[in-house]
């Protein structure tokens, strides 16, 4: 029979890569939604490149529009896996989907909707 089935076994350092969580509460971990805004989104958000909505006080009624469209968890969705010129997570690869709920958050407050 087969006798080298045993050399496959080694995944064994297998463990949930993601032990990190955990700490709901706890702010300190994760970076700002303005911080992360500021390095990653304002590029296209912050000039309307590539048909990007833009955020601030004077495009409040694009985000309006758009919250009561699709709804808030659909923009956090859409700013997870991206759409047409949205690249997935704003291109802050290593964002969680948490941080870029915040930011998502972020950017709406900052466009005065809610
Ligand atoms: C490379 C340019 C680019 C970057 C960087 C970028 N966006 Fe976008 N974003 C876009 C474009 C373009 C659209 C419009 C997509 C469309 O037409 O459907 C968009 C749309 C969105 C929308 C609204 C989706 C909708 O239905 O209109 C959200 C929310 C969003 N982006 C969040 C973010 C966040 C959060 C970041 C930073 C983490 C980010 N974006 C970074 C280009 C960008």
């Amino acid at each position: 029979m087969l006798a080298s089935l045993t050399l496959a076994g080694c995944g064994d350092a297998d463990g949930p890569a993601d032990a990190s969580g955990a700490d709901a509460s706890g702010e300190s971990a994760s970076r700002e939604p303005a911080e992360i805004y500021a390095q990653y989104c304002v590029n296209c958000h912050g000039t309307g490149m590539a048909g990007a909505p833009m955020v601030g006080p004077e495009h409040r009624l694009i985000w309006s529009e758009e919250i009561e469209e699709e709804g808030f968890p659909t923009l956090v969705k859409i700013a997870i896996e991206g759409q047409n010129g949205m690249p997935p997570r704003g291109t802050c690869f290593d964002c969680s989907d948490e941080e870029i709920e915040a930011t998502v958050l972020y950017m709406l407050k900052e466009s005065g909707a809610k």
